[in-house]
């Protein structure tokens, strides 16, 4: 075999730099924000979600800058967040929404968290219920936001066992937890992300990493295109969130990981993608945690198989940006492909794609799903609703109408 030396193999393999991870980045705001002195954030997401984050702490009284792409937190403390003098708003990030109501519930102010249509319409109970325990005064509309908070309590700590896997309701309690009397506990049944736990440790420099769920799109590209190769350089590894590299991998990906190290506590690496045969394969619900914002391009690479794909504990799907169980059954049905669904498990028959047209609920991850699957069948489908893409991702559309790759 003619061994190349690694300078001629990284020329020919094109990169795609991925932006910066959406959970890390919004952590990296709220944690810095409550200690004291200043964070410097390297590769910060600059997404409509994680500006929403921004916005409600600068709200508070936290000067957030951004200087030569490194934003800058001047932390004030745990006690230095100051009452807003309006509603917050949340937009579209529910990450935003219930990480800082952790927060809020343990201030000495009054608040209110508000979103946008579809925040509006996600479970807020899950929340409430365990900040309640913990001995907070917050009120739901109708299970929902507005959320309405009212402060000067004192919280004590609780031990929770959230009745789903949620790494938004775990970081929530802990978060109330800084402040709570007593040791504060979240048992988990399946792991959820980690990157709050991890986040907590930061030592005033944070480096995001790029986001697996934002690369996702262009691995499953990758392997499904029969192309050259794709690189995409510095992608977060938490094994709380490779989820995708592993079942893609049992649906025989050829994904090689280069130069493994860290960023803070958060596992990083280069991927090298190269064109593969994907098969069907069997996903069970723990696996569908450690990949849950990937179900929508997954669901793209089961369409693109020869078999059946099963994915076993779907519930939480149904309450993210959009019912994704329901988008995506109703996007690849409306192209042709046969997707069953009941109340655990949807499957998918791998087939022939007709063209069509797809509604993608304003969900960015289902919009960029089918955008994908449009380049890969090189077929006109119409994506309506799918202009959010700049909810997690503000660069996709530049990076598939300019990118060599595509
Ligand atoms: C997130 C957790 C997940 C995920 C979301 C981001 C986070 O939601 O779907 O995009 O940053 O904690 P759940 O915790 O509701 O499952």
């Amino acid at each position: 075999m003619l061994l190349l030396p690694l300078w001629i193999v990284l020329l020919v393999i094109k990169s795609v730099v991925i932006p910066g991870d959406k959970s890390i980045s919004h952590r990296a705001l709220l944690i810095s924000a409550l200690r004291k002195g200043i964070t410097k954030i390297h590769g910060f997401l600059e997404s409509d979600d994680c500006i929403a984050t921004a916005r409600a702490l600068r709200m508070m009284g936290v000067t957030i800058e951004n200087k030569n792409d490194v934003w800058l937190v001047h932390g004030v403390g745990l006690h230095g967040l100051k009452a807003p003098k309006n509603s917050i708003d949340c937009g579209n990030s529910g990450t935003t929404m219930r990480l800082l109501a952790g927060i809020l519930v343990a201030q000495s102010f009054d608040s209110v968290l508000i979103g946008d249509e579809s925040l509006s319409k996600r479970p807020m109970m899950r929340i409430v219920e365990p900040l309640r325990k913990m001995g907070a005064r917050i009120e739901a509309t109708d299970g929902h936001a507005p959320l309405n908070i009212t402060g000067g309590n004192v919280l004590h700590g609780i031990s929770y066992t959230p009745p789903m896997a949620s790494a938004q309701v775990k970081s929530c309690i802990l978060l109330a937890g800084l402040y709570a009397k007593g040791k504060t506990e979240v048992v988990e049944p399946i792991k959820t992300r980690n990157h709050t736990e991890l986040m907590l440790e930061h030592k005033g420099n944070i480096q995001v990493p790029g986001d697996l769920s934002s690369a996702a799109f262009f691995i499953v590209f990758a392997c499904i295109r029969q192309g050259e190769a794709i690189r995409l350089p510095a992608i977060g590894l938490n094994p709380t969130r490779t989820g995708v590299l592993d079942i893609l991998r049992a649906m025989g990906a050829k994904i090689a990981i280069e130069n493994q190290r860290c960023f803070g506590s958060e596992p990083v690496g280069d991927m090298i993608i190269h064109a593969s045969k994907l098969k069907a394969v069997d996903i069970d619900e723990a696996m569908l945690v450690r990949a849950i914002d990937e179900f929508p391009i997954l669901m793209i690479a089961a369409a693109c198989t020869d078999g059946v794909t099963c994915f076993r504990g779907i519930e939480e799907l149904r309450h993210k940006e959009s019912d994704r169980v329901q988008a995506m059954q109703e996007g690849l049905t409306n192209l042709g492909i046969r997707v069953d669904v009941d109340v655990h498990e949807v499957r998918v028959r791998g087939g022939e794609f007709q063209s069509g047209v797809v509604d993608a609920r304003g969900d960015h991850r289902i919009a960029m799903a089918f955008y994908i699957l449009e380049k890969l069948i090189a077929s006109n489908i119409g994506v309506i609703n799918g202009d959010m893409v700049k909810t997690s991702f503000p660069n996709f559309h530049e990076i598939t109408y300019h990118s060599s790759i595509f």
